[in-house]
């Protein structure tokens, strides 16, 4: 199915100039870029985009660390995208990102790991809208 996901190159991967990488990637696959921009976001936009984490022991570090610089967010249009985005970027670890992944060609730590993608529909769309705003539907109308 033809779907959007929310990619984002995260402080780390700004600082270290990994964004044409990442691009380049996403556009060699055939995927297409629909909107794009560098943002520093507040503590408010950060926490509820990992509000799934809230829970977790790092959670203030991980949104320290979000809010710590400039990320850069899109959002990606493609066949299969939110599944074959996360084969692009690896695990989480990165004693378990594969080589040839964003992750495991690029990240070093569990923490600072260069790349956001969004693991399913339906945080596709809450995260594209906490970022851009507008809801950009994902889910065809057929699908109902
Ligand atoms: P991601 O998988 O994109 O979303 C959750 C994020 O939490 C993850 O990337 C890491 O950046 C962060 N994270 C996961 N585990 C840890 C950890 N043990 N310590 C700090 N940050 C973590």
């Amino acid at each position: 199915a033809l779907q959007r996901t929310f990619i984002m190159v995260k402080p780390d991967g700004v600082k270290r100039g990994l964004i044409g990488e990442i691009i380049k990637r996403f556009e060699q696959k055939g995927f297409t870029l629909l909107n794009a921009e560098l943002m520093t976001i507040n503590r408010t936009k950060a926490e509820y985009h990992y509000t799934e984490h809230k829970d977790k022991p790092f959670f203030g570090e991980l949104v320290d660390f979000i809010t710590s610089g400039p990320v850069f967010a899109m959002v990606w249009e493609g066949e299969n995208i939110i599944e074959v985005s996360r084969l692009m970027i690896g695990k989480t670890s990165p004693a378990e990102a594969a080589p040839g992944t964003i992750r495991g060609d690029f990240a070093n730590t569990k923490a600072e790991n260069v790349i956001h993608g969004s693991d399913s529909l339906l945080s596709a769309e809450r995260e594209i809208e906490n970022f851009f705003g507008l809801l950009k539907r994902n889910i065809a109308d057929d699908d109902f």
